[in-house]
């Protein structure tokens, strides 16, 4: 969103603050915004977010802010992460008739009340949001009020992070704001190209969903080494200095170079087996055996994440490939 509001920094509200993510965009961002307050019902997330930001989110339930109190913040620009449970693809996308949809409703019913609307709206969600009821209600509220709106399904492999995660975006602007390239408007689109001021979109849908397209954003991304922190808890970083192997009667704890076989101990398989299901790390096979690759370069070879593990493992050692 370019710099067009006048008053400078932005007055900022970040609805479903969780641990501050937009926060943080909006700073990696460098937008010259002040976040004035954020609101989350979640206390362990609002002490993560004090932790981050030095700021404590306003505790308690979206649903009873009231548009007298909206107006109170006299913000510029609204950030919105709704819970998604009610249209992730995994659940049952139930949609505005889950409890956990209402609150949202409530902030987007009160939208026509307001003195003060916001000038800017952005709101994040999964796939699948996009298909849903909430989704048509959004945007004829947003239309009705006076925005236009553009619409993204993004990866963050699209901005060379390996990171395969689509999500929906919705930027709303109110008028007389405009987007830079209007022909956009009201269309969901799955590249980024109309946020960098190109005027053309360039590739055919067709392309943008093929797995060509996808393999060669993998390849062009920083390698995944560039984001993570190495931890040695001996003097040498190999591979006998990760402790993880301290309470488990590790017969061998090095990769079978020869076999390609490795090892795990059950306890961290039985604690974070189901958060290493690969079905949930990246969607394509391919993307999933480099991120393997680099990833057992980076771990020197000490595990390698499974299908669906839970419950189906010997006593101390689990062959995982
Ligand atoms: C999808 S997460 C948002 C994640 C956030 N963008 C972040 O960076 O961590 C949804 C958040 O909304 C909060 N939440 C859900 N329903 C709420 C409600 N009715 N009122 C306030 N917060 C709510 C949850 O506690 C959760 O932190």
């Amino acid at each position: 969103m370019e710099s067009e509001v006048s008053r400078n920094p932005w007055r900022v509200l970040e609805f479903y603050s969780g641990i501050g993510g937009l926060r943080y965009s909006l700073l990696k961002a460098a937008v010259d915004a002040t976040v004035v307050e954020a609101f989350d019902i979640n206390d362990v997330a609002n002490d993560v977010y004090q932790h981050n930001f030095g700021h404590r989110p306003f505790q308690g339930n979206i649903q009873t802010l009231n548009a007298a109190d909206l107006d109170g913040y006299n913000a510029d620009a609204w950030l919105l992460s709704p819970p998604c449970q009610p249209y992730t693809r995994q659940g049952l996308q139930k949609g505005s008739s889950d409890a956990r949809a209402s609150s949202f409703l409530k902030i987007l019913e009160l939208v026509p009340q307001l003195l003060r609307p916001p000038s800017y709206l952005f709101v994040e969600n999964v796939v699948g949001f996009e298909t849903s009821d909430t989704h048509a209600i959004l945007v004829d509220i947003l239309e009705k009020n006076n925005f236009v709106t553009q619409e993204f399904i993004l990866s963050p492999l699209q901005f060379g992070l390996p990171y395969s995660r689509p999500r929906y975006y919705c930027l709303a602007k109110r008028k007389p704001l405009s987007f830079e390239v209007p022909e956009f408007n009201c269309q969901l689109l799955r590249t980024p190209g109309p946020l960098l001021g190109q005027t053309e979109s360039t590739m055919e849908k067709e392309l943008l969903l093929s797995p060509e397209y996808w393999d060669e954003l993998l390849q062009a991304c920083q390698p995944v080494d560039d984001f993570l922190v190495f931890k040695t808890f001996g003097n040498r970083k190999d591979s006998s200095t990760y402790s993880f192997h301290a309470n488990d009667s590790v017969k061998s704890d090095r990769i079978d170079e020869e076999n390609d076989v490795c090892f795990v101990p059950s306890s961290l398989i039985e604690r974070w087996g189901s958060a290493m299901d690969h079905r949930y790390c990246l969607s394509s096979f391919k993307a999933l055996l480099l991120f393997y690759k680099k990833l057992l370069q980076i771990c020197e070879g000490y595990w390698l994440p499974v299908g669906n593990c839970r419950g189906n493992f010997p006593d101390k050692m689990t062959s995982l490939i």
